[in-house]
């Protein structure tokens, strides 16, 4: 359903953060991209949902191209949930942050209304509704940025670094809710344990390329594959170390 051939990017200064890569993810698909800090997930993630323009090579989310005239039609497809939760959430209820990208797709309000219920139902914050977004812990914020995503209804969600600066619980539940999430979904993530939780396939960006790709056992119980592109084993295979 999304097929990436020979993508390469390098940002307006000059520096080159994708180089030659080629992909292609079936419908269902639960899917890693890992890599060291500066690898270029984020990068990539941009360049699928238009926020970067191709410039070489091209982007197929089924039948449609990544390009300036398909993008309103390509954020139809493919969601992207941010980061940083507070580049996601602007309005003063939390109603209304999912109700946004429905509202803007001009639907009528009661099937705004649908999808908005349906996507708080689903990820259980029915009672965060009438909150303030801004006022809401980190944890809460992130679920409600899910929310607003899936209230789209789109076929493929990136979630960039879903679990970071999360306490354990909250980190959990936001685990749980991806694992919930049965469409196909490509999580950009340090969190390597996550990704053998919840992943059955883990690509290795470095350096802007695909270094590996493959079955999450095979890559991410592969220590010196893993050391290569400055990764670790998930923690819960390191051997404990304690003083
Ligand atoms: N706006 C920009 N202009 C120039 N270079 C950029 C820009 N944004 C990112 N880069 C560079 O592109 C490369 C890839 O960055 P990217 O943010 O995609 O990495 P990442 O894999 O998401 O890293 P992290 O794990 O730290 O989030 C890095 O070398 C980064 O410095
Ligand atoms: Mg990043």
């Amino acid at each position: 359903m999304l097929k990436i051939d020979k993508l390469n990017y390098a940002y307006p200064d000059g520096h080159q953060a994708i180089r030659d890569i080629n992909l292609t993810i079936e419908e269902g698909e639960s899917i890693a991209l890992v890599g060291a800090n500066g690898a270029g997930k984020s990068s990539l993630f941009k360049l699928i949902v238009g926020v970067s323009e191709i410039k070489e090579g091209s982007i197929m989310v089924d039948e449609l191209a990544v390009e300036k005239k398909t993008l309103k039609d390509i954020r139809r497809r493919v969601g992207m949930v941010f980061q940083n939760p507070d580049d996601q959430l602007f309005m003063t209820k939390v109603y209304d942050d999912i109700a946004f990208g429905p509202r803007n797709e001009l639907l009528d309000e009661h099937v705004v209304e649908e999808r908005v219920v349906n996507a708080m139902e689903q990820l259980g914050i029915i009672h965060l509704r009438d909150r303030m977004p801004h006022r809401l812990s980190g944890g809460e914020k992130r679920v409600i940025a899910i929310a607003s995503v899936l209230a789209m209804d789109p076929r493929v969600i990136l979630f960039d670094e879903p679990t970071s600066f999360l306490d354990p619980q909250a980190r959990r539940n936001v685990i749980n809710t991806l694992d919930s999430l049965k469409m196909t979904k490509i999580i950009a993530t340090h969190d390597l344990d996550m990704a053998l939780d919840i992943c059955d396939r883990v690509i290795i960006l470095h350096h802007g390329s695909v270094f590996a790709d493959g079955s999450v056992k095979d890559i991410l119980l592969d220590e010196a594959l893993l050391s290569q592109c400055h990764l670790e084993l998930p923690l819960c295979m390191q051997k404990p170390r304690i003083r």
